[in-house]
């Protein structure tokens, strides 16, 4: 038989990203609606060990849909991946009542979660992240904000780098991986995306290109350089000195992570924070909710830390064939 769980815990860790309040909003109302209890653990994981925790009542969450960032804070917390933070951690859960915590953030965010249930606390995990890597999912709460954000940036270095008759290397986020390059690459008709997956490091390639296109009569070259490679003020320096092209760096930073969450981000993080509170009801416990195939479904935590997930080929070749 199912135990019934009377109160849930609900926190976000890592990076912050546009979208996790209504995910928040959504799994205090929706587990009000069920009559049980919400504490709001503040600061992630470093506000569990502090016992930063408060009630959750409906009025909390209130006017929170449409702001960006995350009203419970966020933080990295070192303590907690140590077994001695882990099981303490634990404890802190069983003295405030929690037997549930839904856990909003990435991979390592989830380990923190599948520690917590090793512990015998219930736990579901919510990807949210701007930088799309958890292989389990077509989805995470913030991309879509964030490239949304990324390309409006990227269309007006465009605008002066085509003035200029420039080279432009834009810097986006994304940590190792390259979603938000690939997806504002197709978006921005970048002529030069660069990926962690699958950048060569050949620059000499580079300069060719913007030479090519330069004498095919084009304006700018964007190239769009993910965060995972970096270095971008150095690369302008060396491809301005090998082909005579004036080359700025702009690096976009964390304002790819801010700002209201779009139409998408809202509604997708209220249906996954919804979810998770089912699962939590239903008695599952070391699970991540995920989007897949065009449904919301769920993964074992251990299974969806093992997925792996490449950059799709297609895409990449549509933006590479697009470029022209
Ligand atoms: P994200 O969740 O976005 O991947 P981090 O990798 O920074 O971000 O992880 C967020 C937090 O999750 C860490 O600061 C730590 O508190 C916790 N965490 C990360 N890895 C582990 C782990 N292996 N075991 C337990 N907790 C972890
Ligand atoms: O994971 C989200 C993210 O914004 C990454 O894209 C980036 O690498 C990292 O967080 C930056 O972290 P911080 O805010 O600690 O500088």
């Amino acid at each position: 038989m199912v135990k019934e769980i009377k109160t849930i815990g609900v926190l976000t860790s890592g990076g912050d990203a546009p979208g996790m309040n209504a995910a928040i909003r959504a799994v205090v109302r929706e587990a009000i609606g069920k009559e049980l209890n919400v504490k709001g653990i503040k600061r992630g994981y470093a506000g569990l060990l502090a016992e930063e925790i408060t009630d959750m009542g409906s009025r909390e969450v209130s006017d929170t849909i449409q702001r960006g960032g995350t009203i419970l804070q966020t933080a990295r917390c070192m303590d907690f991946t140590t077994e001695e933070g882990q099981r303490r951690g634990a404890e802190v859960c069983k003295k405030h009542g929690i037997e549930g915590v839904i856990v909003i953030g990435g991979d390592g965010s989830f380990r923190g979660a599948q520690k917590l249930a090793e512990y015998g606390v219930n736990t579901v995990g919510i990807p949210g992240t701007i930088d799309l890597d958890i292989s389990c999912s077509e989805y995470t709460i913030g991309f879509d904000t964030a490239v949304n954000t990324a390309m409006q940036a990227i269309d007006k270095v465009r605008d002066t780098s085509t003035s200029h008759e420039r080279c432009s290397i834009i810097e986006v986020m994304g940590r190792g991986a390259g979603y938000i390059a690939l997806w504002t690459g197709i978006a921005n008709g970048a002529e030069d995306i660069l990926l962690p997956e699958r950048y060569d490091y050949d620059e000499q390639k580079l300069v060719n290109h913007i030479i090519e296109n330069r004498k095919r009569g084009k304006k700018h070259h964007i190239i769009i350089n993910a965060e995972g490679i970096g270095h971008s003020v150095s690369m302008a320096k060396r491809i301005e000195a090998a082909t005579g092209i004036e080359t700025r760096a702009t690096i976009l930073g964390h304002m790819q992570r801010g700002g209201s969450p779009t139409c998408k981000d809202r509604v997708y993080a209220s249906i996954m924070g919804s979810y998770a509170v089912n699962l939590l009801c239903q008695g599952k416990t070391n699970r991540v909710v995920a989007y897949k195939n065009g449904d919301f479904v769920d993964f074992d935590i251990d299974e969806a830390l093992a997925m792996d997930k490449g950059i799709p080929e297609y895409q990449f070749e549509v933006c590479k064939n697009l470029s022209n």
